[in-house]
């Protein structure tokens, strides 16, 4: 049974928060072991209730029932729909079956034309202008557009009154914190890496996005008191924690020293050749993050993505494997130039039998990525004398071509 949360924010502002502990790959494609959470908002006023969001379909029947506890069903007049991706707008329909009469549905227009491809009906729906006003029982509320955070269609709410932002997706993470609230340190150093992996996966291919938008809201000189996402923690004690933080992984920013090194080895050659670069880094001072692909253990590409956003540089172990790229490893690097994208130096190892990688190769794989590559280091087999010194000068060279950050 997942666990489900019910609490008031602020006033007349409740969440209703359930744990999805069953899901094993998000988007059928992330593995997510820490889980995630699905947050729907309700504003209660005297003209009646907004909700904002719903949980995931297979949650519809719980959500309803949840929502009771709070509210009379025929006292809803609005559901706000954020985004029209399944995870949030999964239980809307079983609530518009339940409440008496039908709700009016606020959204997007490309969030009116996905509701009725998705869910087959067209219900009361309203579109919403961006920056558009709406006053209900006394409570101003402005939706705001955040596109491609993720989908076109997403929105975010403004409630005036309480200095709440409402925001899907958008500074959302992964993860079941223990807390609704970002009321403890440590419970915020638990989420910041859940938060940074959800936004590699799921809004990493948009980040350019993020950071327009977060200009956007706080170029609108709204005071926010609370960000109130549908995954993973509410901010109350800190807003700017995660804006900040959202804000400076939409631009690929670098932890101080950190170098990523992933490889896949089948027999432990390649693996003996890394690990010369990663002894060098370590002895230069840089703090080495590695995820390695061999016949014990497999890594999840879903954390590969949130240790290569804020990297200064990446270290690529690559077999030559039937006369080609280690196939794991270019489809890990087929998702760091779909999700991360970014101007940081990439140094390739390749380990051979009887044939060096093909530069041609490696040039079609990078050929739409902004990463560079700084130089391919070969070694057949069993590193000799010589490829430790020429494996050295090429870290030295990749530390060096790190671009600079203020
Ligand atoms: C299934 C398989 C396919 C291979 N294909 C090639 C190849 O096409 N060209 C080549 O030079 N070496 C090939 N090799 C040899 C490896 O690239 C070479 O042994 C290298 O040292 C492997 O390092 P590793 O064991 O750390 O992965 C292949 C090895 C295996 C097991
Ligand atoms: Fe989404
Ligand atoms: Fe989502």
């Amino acid at each position: 049974m997942p666990k489900i949360y019910v609490d008031r924010v602020v006033d007349d502002l409740y969440i209703l928060r359930i744990d999805d502990d069953e899901v094993r790959y998000f988007e059928a494609l992330w593995s997510i072991p820490e889980g995630v959470t699905y947050n729907s908002y309700v504003l209660l006023t005297n003209e009646g209730a907004v909700v904002f969001d719903s949980w995931k379909h297979v949650y519809a029947d719980l959500f309803v029932d949840t929502l009771k506890n709070i509210v009379d069903l025929r006292d809803i007049k609005y559901i706000v729909v954020h985004h029209m991706e399944p995870d949030h707008s999964g239980a809307i329909p079983r609530l518009l079956q339940e409440a008496g009469k039908e709700p009016v549905v606020l959204g997007h227009p490309i969030a009116k034309n996905l509701f009725i491809s998705f869910y087959g009906f067209e219900p009361k729906f309203r579109v919403v202008k961006d920056l558009e006003e709406l006053v209900v029982g006394g409570k101003k509320l402005r939706f705001i557009y955040i596109p491609w955070l993720h989908w076109p269609d997403t929105i975010a709410t403004y409630l005036e009154d309480l200095g709440v932002v409402l925001t899907c997706d958008a500074f959302g993470g992964y993860g079941t914190p223990k807390s609704l609230y970002d009321d403890s340190d440590s419970v915020v150093e638990e989420f910041l890496p859940l938060a940074r992996k959800y936004l590699a996966n799921i809004v990493g291919h948009y980040r350019e996005h993020i950071v327009k938008n977060i200009e956007k809201l706080l170029g609108l000189g709204i005071e926010i008191k609370i960000v109130a996402p549908a995954h993973g923690l509410v901010w109350i004690r800190n807003p700017r924690t995660i804006i900040d933080y959202y804000y400076k992984l939409g631009k690929a920013e670098p932890e101080n020293r950190k170098i990523l090194v992933i490889y896949g080895s089948m027999y432990g050659f390649l693996e003996k050749a890394v690990n010369i670069a990663v002894e060098e880094l370590v002895n230069k001072g840089f703090k080495v993050k590695i995820y390695r692909f061999t016949d014990r253990e497999q890594p999840h590409i879903s954390d590969i993505l949130g240790d290569a956003i804020d990297s200064n540089a990446i270290v690529l172990g690559i077999s030559t494997y039937d006369g080609d790229i280690f196939p794991v490893i270019r489809y890990v690097v087929q998702l760091l130039i779909d999700k991360i994208n970014a101007d940081k130096p990439i140094l390739i190892i390749n380990n051979y039998g009887w044939g060096k990688l093909q530069e041609d190769k490696l040039n079609n794989l990078f050929k739409t990525s902004k990463f560079k590559i700084v130089d391919v280091v070969y070694v057949n087999g069993l590193p000799q004398e010589n490829d430790v010194e020429k494996i050295k000068q090429n870290i030295e060279k990749l530390v060096n071509t790190i671009p600079k950050h203020d």
